[in-house]
């Protein structure tokens, strides 16, 4: 490969990446999944800590999650380990948000004041859209913001590699809102969970994976100084 090639091949991987909600069911055969957890792993933390703790859950175990985290969603039995706030996002973060979600339902013929509908879509994603697997993603339990930071870096390592052998996949931070469940379906204690992220083969055809998200102009986000 020619080093010249790389800023193309960076462009292809970064922009070929995208939130996909509609999985095939053919599972990832085992040794796929080992290689592009293994490349994740390659991922830069502070101190080289890696603080990451990562459960990939398929088949059977995949199946009793997400039946356990619709139960959970049905009993409003919300427990989350990074609190979480609607208010958090306010002016252009409300806006990005929203221009966001707009896609999404109208992708899905969803009315923007169906509720009924969105909550239905809700539990669909505790379905993992179908995807035969989900990594769910956990620090340790004194974890805090830098530590969270490691592992947001360690993810977006994780969604490239699985771009780069043609999984698609998507990060979820509402899978992290019953993280007592998860532990339990998992058998994991004392770990924090940050999210979890569904992946698996797409489903080229459904419109939902069909929409281009749009980003902030660079001069709204990064100022240079000279
Ligand atoms: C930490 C994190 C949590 C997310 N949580 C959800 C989620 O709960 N449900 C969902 O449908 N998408 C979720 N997403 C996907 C984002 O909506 C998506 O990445 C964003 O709209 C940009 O679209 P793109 O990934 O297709 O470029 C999440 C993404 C990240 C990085």
């Amino acid at each position: 490969m020619p080093v010249n090639a790389l800023p193309s091949y960076a462009e292809q991987l970064v922009r070929g990446r995208r939130a996909v909600r509609s999985f095939r069911a053919d599972p990832v055969p085992a040794e796929t999944l080992r290689a592009v957890f293994a490349l994740a792993g390659a991922a830069p933390s502070n101190s080289n800590t890696q603080p990451w703790h990562v459960e990939v859950a398929s088949g059977d175990t995949r199946d009793r999650l997400s039946e356990a985290l619709l139960q959970a969603h049905s009993r409003q039995a919300v427990s989350t380990d990074f609190p979480y706030r609607d208010d958090l996002y306010t002016g252009r973060y409300a806006h990005r948000r929203q221009v966001a979600g707009s896609a999404m339902y109208q992708a899905l013929g969803i009315a923007r004041d169906d509720d009924r509908a969105r909550a239905a879509y809700d539990a669909e994603s505790l379905k993992f859209y179908g995807a035969p697997h989900v990594a769910m993603l956990f620090l340790p339990g004194n974890a805090e913001a830098r530590m969270a930071a490691d592992l947001g870096i360690y993810a977006q390592t994780l969604l490239l590699a699985l771009t780069a052998y043609g999984i698609a996949s998507c990060p979820q931070g509402l899978l992290s809102f019953y993280a007592d469940t998860v532990r339990d379906v998992l058998g994991v204690r004392d770990r924090k969970l940050l999210f979890g992220i569904s992946f698996g083969y797409a489903d080229t055809d459904a419109p939902i994976n069909n929409i281009d998200i749009p980003r902030a102009e660079l001069g709204e986000t990064t100022r240079f100084h000279h």
